[in-house]
């Protein structure tokens, strides 16, 4: 059997190799993802527009979050698993910040929750409460209104500078890792040398120490135009509508199902059927 990665391995991983993470909505993406050997499953809040057909992840629930969580904790046996906190769940108090990462953890099977922007008391009281939080600066997508729309952070030289203050605050308040998203490759660079954590980038450029896509980005699931980051690894989508269409004109002109995809006839059975329907 093999071991399960936790939050401190992440951390210390920094500088020794690159972390890969993707996120899962439910088993199938989990265990398909654990399997490919991945260091980092993630339930993000993306599920809204993954899974849930919704514009943005505004309405994602903590319960919705939950349910997916544990769906993804049944595939994910070796990667560390971490949940996002749903806009809402911890920007309200500390106190319900703690209480819904406990119900990640509990509820959902979670190893470890990711919130947004650099919250530090609620990141500290997380982590006080025995919970590993990853951090997220840079695109918060939570924060979609404020920042008037999904827009590369961190161009001007003053937003850049309080970036990396904010990635040093919230590795100080005790996150074990900083998911960098939509940022110049210049400030992820930055960003990476000066925390001793390591950071994920998503759009960050290629000096950070591990990259995350979402697994139906990566795997050409989504149909709305992608963002420049996004590497299409595989079209899965015109697989699947391709299978779906000759599925429909198999069953349509009677190829399917053939003879051995269905149960043996006991002996008989056709003619003392006949024989019942005839005497009605
Ligand atoms: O929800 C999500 O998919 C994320 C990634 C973009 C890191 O937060």
């Amino acid at each position: 059997m093999e071991t399960t990665i936790t939050a401190t391995d992440i951390a210390g991983a920094k500088g020794t190799r690159r972390l890969v993470m993707v996120t899962a909505v439910d088993e199938p993406s989990a265990r398909l993802a654990d399997r490919a050997g991945v260091d980092v499953v993630l339930v993000g809040d993306s599920l809204a527009m993954a899974a849930l057909g919704r514009p943005d992840t505004l309405s994602v629930t903590v319960d919705e979050m939950i349910h997916h969580t544990r769906a993804a904790a049944a595939g994910a046996k070796r990667a560390l698993l971490v949940a996002d906190m749903p806009f809402g769940s911890y920007q309200t108090a500390v106190a319900d910040a703690v209480r819904n990462a406990c119900r990640l953890v509990a509820e959902g099977g979670a190893h470890a929750v990711k919130l947004e922007g650099p919250r530090c008391d609620e990141i500290a009281a997380i982590t006080a409460a025995g919970i590993p939080v990853m951090g997220h600066l840079g695109l918060t997508p939570q924060s979609l209104h404020r920042l008037g729309g999904y827009h590369v952070q961190g161009r001007a030289t003053e937003r850049a500078v309080a970036l990396v203050d904010d990635a040093r605050a919230v590795e100080r308040a005790g996150a074990f890792a900083v998911v960098l998203e939509a940022i110049p490759p210049a400030l992820g660079a930055a960003v990476t040398r000066v925390c001793t954590v390591p950071t994920i980038g998503i759009g960050a450029g290629p000096w950070c120490d591990g990259q995350v896509l979402v697994f139906s980005d990566l795997l050409g699931l989504t149909e709305a135009n992608a963002p420049r980051f996004v590497r299409r690894y595989a079209q899965l989508g015109e697989t699947i509508t391709a299978a779906l269409e000759a599925f429909a004109s198999d069953v349509r002109e009677r190829r399917y199902p053939a003879d051995a995809e269905c149960y043996a006839d006991p002996p008989g059975l056709a003619e003392a059927l006949a024989e019942h329907l005839g005497r009605e």
